[in-house]
């Protein structure tokens, strides 16, 4: 079956030095699928994500997002294009509370700019109450206290995880990009990570899934993507990857049984 693809990526390959980290990736993610990238340490999965998301720039390729080209664009304006992250470094601001931190996502797409805020006119006012219900429903969604006051980066690992989530979902994103989401979590916090990511696809928001889980992802993927040493190796369903001998040989086998 064609899949109506959402994201497209042609042709991306990045150099640092002489290291290529990424050589002529070809990508197609479909409308409202869990799509998973794979790969061992060093394959050039956060450096793909760092060129879609406007952090690199690649020597050669394109990408684009429901028709629209995306390369070459900041980091704000491809955010504000649809297309969202979390990092696997996380990165919160650290001394704002959780709401604060989502509240923040919200802002890519609110009207009230600096002088709204400088004047706190009647409208701002208006709007930043909405802004914070909003945040707080969000907060709700990620499974998180929307009344936790204490700075983001003292919370728990896994809420920190959750919480970039949020923040990135507060964009109101086509899709969402994450990076290593359950890297730190104990099993309890996987599982629930595994629902939300669950719901949101249900919601309609197309996911990019960097994940070294392997039974994460080949258990919640509509598609998986492999890449090794800067190239993809494979693409197509879990069960296809899971058999495929230049999968099994980057992996060693392991971790994928
Ligand atoms: N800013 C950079 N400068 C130099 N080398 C980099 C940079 N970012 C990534 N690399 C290199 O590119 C390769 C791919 O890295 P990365 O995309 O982080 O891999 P992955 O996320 O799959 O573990 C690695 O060899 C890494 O050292
Ligand atoms: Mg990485």
């Amino acid at each position: 079956m064609q899949k109506d693809i959402v994201l497209s990526v042609k042709g991306v390959t990045k150099s640092f030095g002489g290291l290529k980290a990424l050589s002529k990736i070809n990508l197609g993610i479909g409308k409202g699928e869990i799509y998973g990238l794979i790969g061992p340490n060093g394959a050039g999965k956060t450096t793909l994500f760092n060129i879609l998301t406007g952090i690199y720039t690649p020597n050669q390729g394109t990408f684009n997002l429901d028709g629209k080209d995306l390369a070459g664009l900041k980091p704000h304006l491809i955010v504000k294009a649809g297309l969202a992250r979390t990092f696997q470094n996380i990165r919160l601001f650290g001394n704002m509370s959780g709401l604060e931190n989502v509240m923040v996502g919200f802002h890519v797409r609110t009207k009230t700019g600096v002088m709204g805020a400088v004047f706190r006119h009647y409208r701002a006012r208006e709007e930043e109450t909405n802004l914070r219900n909003k945040s707080k429903s969000l907060m709700d969604y990620v499974g998180l206290d929307p009344e936790l006051t204490q700075p983001s980066t003292t919370l728990p690992y896994g809420d920190q995880r959750r919480l970039e989530i949020a923040r990135a979902l507060a964009t109101n994103p086509k899709v969402i990009a994450l990076d290593e989401p359950a890297a730190g979590m104990n099993p309890t916090e996987t599982a629930g990570l595994r629902d939300l990511l669950v719901r949101i696809r249900r919601d309609g928001i197309t996911i990019l899934l960097i994940e070294h889980d392997v039974k994460l992802v080949m258990g919640l993927c509509d598609t998986v993507a492999v890449l090794d040493y800067g190239k993809k190796i494979a693409e197509g369903e879990p069960k296809e990857i899971k058999a495929n001998p230049d999968v099994i040989q980057a992996y060693l086998g392991g971790e994928l049984s």
